[in-house]
């Protein structure tokens, strides 16, 4: 069981740190996300992923109350649909999913679209940074932006602290990582397994988890974690769930980091920023 926050966890704010693996709980709803939320933070998760569009914010907030957990140990993110994008919508968007959730902050609150034909997504940045000056969330970011869309923001002098992008072994977006590196800009991945893409079975993965008594995809985390980044693997199953947690009492050569980044494909992100939106 993971015990200590700081070392697998990475800073976003001042005094705020980031769990690097949290429970994504993205498609499931109702009680199968409640017991999937309490089992996963029994086992020690300290950290769930949700979003408005999800509909689920509702059954992950009675999970961590059926957990017994203190919601101070929890690192709670949440997103909110382009509908939000203004300074008033933003503090609403926050209402509603913290009255969702049954909690009095968030721990991250993040843009899920950038929506740029609406093109006021900077404005939401503005806001979600009112928000975490007057301590209603601990820290904010964004999803899904391209780099031309952080720019934009950061042109108002704005610093953004974290973007979650689709990223895996053969997805894995080199430029947006090299501009996140920039800008010191912190990664996090969602679909860091590949939502069952298939590359499990991939030597650079099957090789190392066979030699290190791990599973391909405790390899896959561990790349992750390795290139400092947070990584949110859904699971409602709870010995996967407990697989993707045990993922800091190993380490992987530079060379077999090194086999799992040329499993990179060139692929986009299944869905584009620039169209797609909720
Ligand atoms: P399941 O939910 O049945 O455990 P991602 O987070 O990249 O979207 O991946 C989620 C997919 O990967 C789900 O299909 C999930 O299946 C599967 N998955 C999650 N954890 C593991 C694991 N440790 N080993 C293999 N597959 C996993």
């Amino acid at each position: 069981m993971i015990t200590s926050m700081e070392i697998n966890s990475a800073p976003l704010a001042p005094g705020v740190q980031i769990p690097l693996i949290g429970l994504g709980t993205w498609p499931l709803r109702g009680e199968e996300a409640s017991r999937a939320v309490a089992h996963a933070l029994e086992l020690g998760y300290q950290h769930v992923d949700t979003a408005e569009n999800y509909q689920n914010e509702e059954a992950v907030g009675e999970g961590i109350r059926r957990s017994g957990i203190d919601r101070d140990d929890i690192f709670i993110t949440t997103k909110f649909n382009t509908e939000w994008h203004s300074r008033d919508g933003v503090r609403e968007a926050f209402a509603r999913s913290a009255r969702r959730l049954g909690v009095d902050y968030l721990d991250l609150l993040l843009v899920h679209w950038p929506n740029p034909q609406q093109g006021r997504f900077v404005e939401a940045c503005e806001g979600l940074q009112a928000l975490a000056d007057q301590g209603l969330i601990r820290s904010w970011g964004v999803s899904n932006f391209k780099p031309e869309h952080l720019d934009l923001v950061m042109d108002t002098g704005l610093r953004v602290p974290i973007n979650q992008v689709q990223i895996d072994p053969t997805t894995s977006q080199p430029e947006l990582l090299a501009y996140h590196r920039e800008h010191a800009i912190q990664t996090a991945a969602y679909s860091p397994l590949g939502r069952g893409a298939g590359f499990l079975d991939a030597p650079a993965l099957t090789v190392p988890a066979a030699e290190l008594g791990k599973t391909p995809a405790q390899v896959a985390l561990r790349w992750h974690m390795q290139h400092g980044r947070v990584a949110v693997p859904k699971s409602a199953d709870p010995t996967r769930q407990r697989q993707n947690l045990e993922v800091f009492d190993f380490a992987l050569t530079s060379k077999q980091m090194l086999a799992i980044d040329a499993l990179e494909s060139g692929a986009p992100a299944r869905l584009d920023s620039d169209v797609f939106f909720h």
